[in-house]
Parts: C-alpha cells; sequence; structure tokens
C-alpha cells in the first residue's frame, strides 16, 4: 500500500527548541532558494494545509490532552496530509520543499519530551513519509531565548525542554550525515552562511542544476 514516491526535488528541514530562531532562518532561507532554484516550498508543522492549520490549533491552544499517544497521532495526521497533498507531489515535480520542523519533533518532543516510545513514533513516522526522508536536517542547537506565543509546548518548562534537546542529540548521532548541528548562540548572519553552504552543497550534487 502506497509505495515510495519517485523523487526529484530536496526536502530540507530546520530543528529546534522551540524560540531558538529557526523562522528568522527559514523565511531567509526561503528568499535565498527562490533565487536560485525554479520551485521551492515553506511548509510549518504543524500545518500547511487547512486540515493540518485546523489540527495545529487544536493540538497547540486547544483542549488538554493528556495522552503523548493521542498528542503524537494529532501531529502524525497533520504530517500525512501534508506528505500526500503537498509535500510528496512537489518533490516528485523537482521542487525544494523547506520545512519548519518535521519528523524529528515528533521524537523529540512527543518520545524524549513526552515519554513515548521512540519507536513507535519512528515506525508511524515511517509510514507517513513514505520512504521521504530529509536530505538534509538543520539542527540549532541551544536553548531557547524567545518564548513568546505561550502554546502548550512552550508551558511545558525546563526539564521538557532538556528532554527535547537531549532527543535531537541522540537522533543527530544515529544518523550524522543527515544532520548538520549549528550551535543556536552564534551571530544569525553565520548560521545563515552554514546551512547556506551545505545547501549548494546538495543542490549541485542532488539536483545536478537541472532545477537551476
Ligand atoms: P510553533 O509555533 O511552530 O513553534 P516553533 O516556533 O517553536 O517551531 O509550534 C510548534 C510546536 O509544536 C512546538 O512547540 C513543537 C511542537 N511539535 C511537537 O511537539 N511535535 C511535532 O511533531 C511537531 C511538528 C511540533
Amino acid at each position: 500500500m502506497g509505495g515510495q514516491v519517485e523523487r526529484r526535488g530536496l526536502l530540507i528541514s530546520l530543528e529546534g527548541l522551540d524560540g531558538v530562531g529557526k523562522t528568522t532562518q527559514i523565511e531567509r532561507l526561503h528568499v535565498w532558494l527562490q533565487e536560485r532554484v525554479q520551485e521551492v516550498l515553506c511548509l510549518r508543522e504543524p500545518g500547511g494545509t487547512e486540515f493540518g492549520e485546523m489540527l495545529r490549533q487544536l493540538i497547540l491552544h486547544g483542549a488538554e490532552v493528556s495522552s503523548g499517544l493521542a498528542e503524537f497521532l494529532v501531529f502524525a495526521a497533520a504530517r500525512a496530509e501534508l506528505m500526500e497533498t503537498v509535500v510528496l507531489p512537489a518533490l516528485s515535480r523537482g521542487a525544494v520543499v523547506l520545512m519548519d520542523r518535521f519528523i524529528d519533533s515528533s521524537v523529540a518532543y512527543q518520545a524524549f519530551g513526552h515519554g513515548l516510545d521512540p519507536d513507535v513514533v519512528m515506525e508511524i513516522n515511517r509510514l507517513v513519509i513514505k520512504g521521504c526522508t530529509p536530505d538534509l536536517t538543520c539542527w540549532l542547537r541551544g536553548e531557547p531565548y524567545a518564548l513568546d506565543s505561550g502554546d502548550r509546548m512552550e508551558v511545558r518548562g525546563a526539564d521538557y525542554f532538556r528532554r527535547v534537546e537531549q532527543g535531537y542529540a541522540w537522533l543527530s548521532e544515529q544518523e550524522p550525515e543527515r544532520w548538520l548541528v549549528i550551535n543556536s548562540r552564534q551571530n544569525p548572519d553565520i548560521i545563515f552562511d552554514t546551512v547556506t553552504t551545505r545547501i549548494n552543497l546538495l543542490l549541485d550534487k542532488s539536483l545536478g542544476g537541472k532545477n537551476r
């Protein structure tokens, strides 16, 4: 059921704790990529579809949920809809897809943060993404410095964030070739240069100029 999808584009995710500057970087990257490739999509999780944005509202600002599994399945449902309707078609057209959070957020937040079995999270992620693991995951490592939205995750406190950060560290050790680990406390221009240098390599290698 639902075999692997033909994939010609590039999938790049940004990860990190809430408030480490991911969104600023991703907005800059979006503009930078628009000048270099034919098609680039910039998406956020949860969200990116009408259904996903409704689930985002529900899970981040709606009724309290105590089951970590229920919480994860909502993120997974939003992800499944985004993959099938937006990301997979874009990748098969050869687009570059930039994701503000992706599968690794669920492992870090729901497994390491909330205590869900990482194998369960990774197995469901695997079914949802249909073989489309990111080509590159940039992790802005470090403590948050700008928590402002007050959503459900942000009020969980320092211990929760510490476990989430450990989750990211664990994940980056499992697949070092996929992960670019960056100190989020550096000057944003240096972070941007580090990420774009790596993306340039990927564009040369994977797209071979055909999407330029
Ligand atoms: P968002 O406002 O996008 O936060 P940020 O700017 O920090 O990215 O909120 C997304 C929140 O949802 C964030 O706290 C992380 C959480 N989240 C999960 O817990 N699991 C997931 O799978 C995803 C995608 C997000």
